[in-house]
């Protein structure tokens, strides 16, 4: 730091991108420049271990204090091999493979020269209208918080030592903070909420995540009652480094700095820097503001040098831990970049992450598992459509590594058992395709269709006003309904969609989201019961769009439900008030029953334990597995308090007629929250305790918090 001059030191406080993904391995003269002259310390977006190579070689060579660069990617869901989307895989409620999904993300994104993530994305969300639900791990903060230590550890390790392995690279947690929470669902659009809503729902995950060890966070593009993330000091500062004792750096979303004027909380561009920096942010991705205005708004007096060795501190710190001052070529070896991509067992394991990120949400007449050898018709766009499978936010992933849901069911089956019929697209009111589908299904036993979401209706600036199936895709399955003939509809969505239509007419629903490189071996294998499906939901879908936002922690209100006064309580005059299918839920092809709970006491201690077990036993045919989920309720609080919350999960395998008992234990600390004065804390008195297989169907026990 004592070598550096100021424009150095401000050269580290910039991100710019290297346009790999519009221009290919350019050495566009601008930021080559910028690079060489020791203004911009930092790139995204570059890719290969050779280009990486030849942009640090400028840095460390050219430069005169040899500063090594920081290249950043988008590797959300898998890098050259693509995992499913992230809202999927918290479908599979299994902590470890979603830890191997991000370190394999990790081990091939850091062999092609890149060590640093822009994930995990931590953003709780309970707006199905909004693209990003997609990115994220749904609407609880429990579970959420639980994803995102997997993902940092999967990205970094578990010790910050892990961070100098050429395998591992830095975690950005994003988009800090509420980003999920824009109103109307509308990307980007004004956030506002209750401190405690924010504190008790939309802190937790991103707060777990630093607990893990991340050490970097994007501030979000978003204002939060009223003040942009991108200049929040109560967020950057009070609460990111003074609560969480974060240590890492802050880096911006895109361009976020130039956009305080958009908000209208900056007059100049000078301005926009002042405040972003004044309020803790470190890392100015793309606005070029730092680069332009810091130096004179430091002569100028309105931002310290100390904020500028702060900011510089902590990012050179993060320089030293990934070991790029040690060897600033570490990430950069082209045979181990060879040797990783998309490596087998890669794709073993995105294959593995799929079949438990796909959610049974209705099965009856036996429809599935399919048979092998029933002759079957396979309908529908996204049916045939490798590119789809990876999702909106596959970034480096390639869809010519992936084989589409058609050609696995083929392989399976055998192409004579499976007739293909586009029918329709997954867009648009063209209907041209449907008498040559009803034709095809005629000659089958069983009706496979796969409907769903165009993967780009999804993810950034992908809101949607109407959550139903688009095009005319239900329209087509309403008519190869009335052959009479076992139909099995496979879901390909990146958010709840309102499924009231599909649920009447489909005999099964596979949820399977955007399943992946390895998703249509995943789903081929779910179909055929080769693997039991035992994802849950992440997040509520609910019967319409009327309902949203619906949540299963809601609170129980003056006039719930269950009031005997037919017509004043809160309700729908056209809707009830439950979703078509809750948090937590998921079917599988077999069938699990549940003990009462047994409790080791009914008095919880202020430093005590109580334990809840239940008895799980697979009453079924098949081998399976279940999430077990504890939810608790307190009943009287200082503040209304919600009629469950989770509070821990196990998933367990369990053979045809295996009972397993599943002990949860449970400390005081769980069941804190904000209360009516702010503080943070437990309050006495009595609460409920709910097992079950979701958040509806549950046992129910009681105790008392002393
Ligand atoms: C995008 C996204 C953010 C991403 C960044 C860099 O606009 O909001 O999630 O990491 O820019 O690509």
């Amino acid at each position: 730091m004592k070598l550096m001059t100021l424009d150095e030191k401000i050269g580290q406080m910039v991100l710019y991108t290297s346009d790999w993904d519009l221009t290919g391995p350019t050495m566009r003269a601008g930021y080559i420049d910028d690079i060489r002259k020791g203004n911009c310390g930092n790139v995204f977006n570059a890719q290969t271990a050779a280009y990486v190579r030849k942009l640090q070689k400028i840095a460390v060579e050219e430069t005169r204090l040899h500063i090594p660069l920081l290249f950043g990617y988008d590797v959300i869901h898998g890098y050259k091999t693509t995992f499913p989307i992230p809202l999927g895989e918290a479908a599979s409620w299994d902590m470890s493979l979603i830890e191997q999904s991000a370190r394999v993300s990790a081990t091939e994104a850091a062999a092609a020269g890149l060590n640093w993530t822009f994930a995990p994305m931590c953003d709780i969300s309970v707006e199905p209208r909004w693209g990003r639900v997609s990115e994220g791990a749904g609407e609880d903060p429990f579970l959420g918080s639980r994803i995102a230590e997997a993902r940092v550890h999967g990205f970094q390790g578990k010790n910050l030592s892990d961070l100098a392995d050429t395998l591992t690279i830095l975690a950005c947690v994003k988009h800090y903070a509420a980003y999920g929470a824009p109103v109307a669902g509308r990307d980007y659009n004004t956030v506002d909420m209750s401190e405690r809503v924010f504190r008790d729902v939309y802190l937790p995950p991103y707060a777990a995540a630093i607990k893990a060890g991340a050490m970097s966070v994007m501030s979000s593009f978003n204002e939060l009652n009223g003040m942009p993330a991108t200049c929040n000091k109560w967020l950057m500062t009070d609460i990111l480094r003074g609560e969480l004792s974060f240590k890492g750096f802050v880096v911006t979303d895109y361009n976020s700095i130039q956009e305080l004027m958009n908000h209208g909380v900056a007059a100049t561009e000078s301005d926009a820097a002042a405040l972003s920096a004044n309020a803790g942010i470190d890392m100015d991705m793309q606005s070029t503001y730092y680069q332009k205005h810091l130096k004179e708004l430091v002569k100028q007096g309105v931002v310290s040098e100390k904020t500028i060795d702060d900011a510089v501190r902590r990012i050179l710190r993060v320089k030293f831990m990934l070991g790029l001052f040690d060897d600033p070529y570490r990430y950069c070896n082209e045979a181990r970049e060879k040797r990783l991509e998309g490596a087998p067992a890669h794709l073993e394991a995105a294959c593995e992450v799929a079949k438990h990120s796909l959610v049974l949400l209705k099965n009856e007449n036996n429809a599935l598992p399919l048979k092998k050898g029933e002759k079957l018709v396979v309908i529908g766009e996204l049916a045939n459509s490798a590119n789809n499978l990876l999702g909106s936010w596959r970034a480096a992933g390639d869809s010519k590594m992936a084989t589409t849901i058609l050609d696995e069911l083929r392989t399976y089956n055998g192409s004579q058992n499976v007739i293909y019929s586009e029918g329709c697209k997954k867009m648009g009111e063209d209907r041209g395709g449907f008498n040559a589908a009803l034709a095809a299904a005629r000659h089958a036993d069983k009706i496979v269709m796969v409907i769903g979401e165009d993967c780009d209706w999804t993810g950034e600036a992908a809101s949607r006003t109407d959550i139903r199936v688009p095009g005319v895709q239900t329209e087509l399955l309403e008519k190869l309904k009335t052959l009479n003939k076992p139909v099995v509809v496979v879901l390909m969505n990146g958010r709840p969609l309102d499924l009231s239509r599909e649920d009447k007419l489909a005999d099964a629903i596979l949820e399977v989201w955007f399943p992946g490189t390895k998703g249509g071996k995943a789903i081929t294998d779910v179909l055929f019961g080769e693997y039991n499906p035992s994802g849950k939901l992440p997040i509520t879908f609910p019967r319409c769009l009327g309902q949203v936002p619906i949540y299963y922690y809601t609170k129980n209100t003056g006039r719930p439900i269950y009031l005997s006064d037919p017509k004043y309580k809160s309700r729908y005059l056209d809707c009830p008030n439950d979703p078509l299918y809750p948090f937590g839920y998921g079917l599988s092809y077999t069938t699990f029953s549940y003990s009462n709970i047994s409790l080791s006491g009914t008095a919880l201690k202020s430093h005590g334990s109580l334990k809840a077990t239940v008895t799980v036993t697979n009453t079924g045919k098949c081998d399976g597995e279940e999430v077990v989920q504890l939810y608790t309720r307190q009943l009287v609080g200082s503040v209304t308090r919600p009629v469950k919350e989770l509070k821990g999960f196990n998933k367990i395998a369990l053979k045809a007629g295996e009972s397993k008992t599943v002990t949860f234990t449970v400390t005081p600390d769980m069941l804190a929250f904000h209360r009516a004065d702010m503080s943070y804390g437990t309050e006495p008195g009595k609460f409920q305790l709910f097992i079950g297989g979701n958040s509806r169907d549950v046992k129910q026990a009681s105790f008392t918090l002393n």
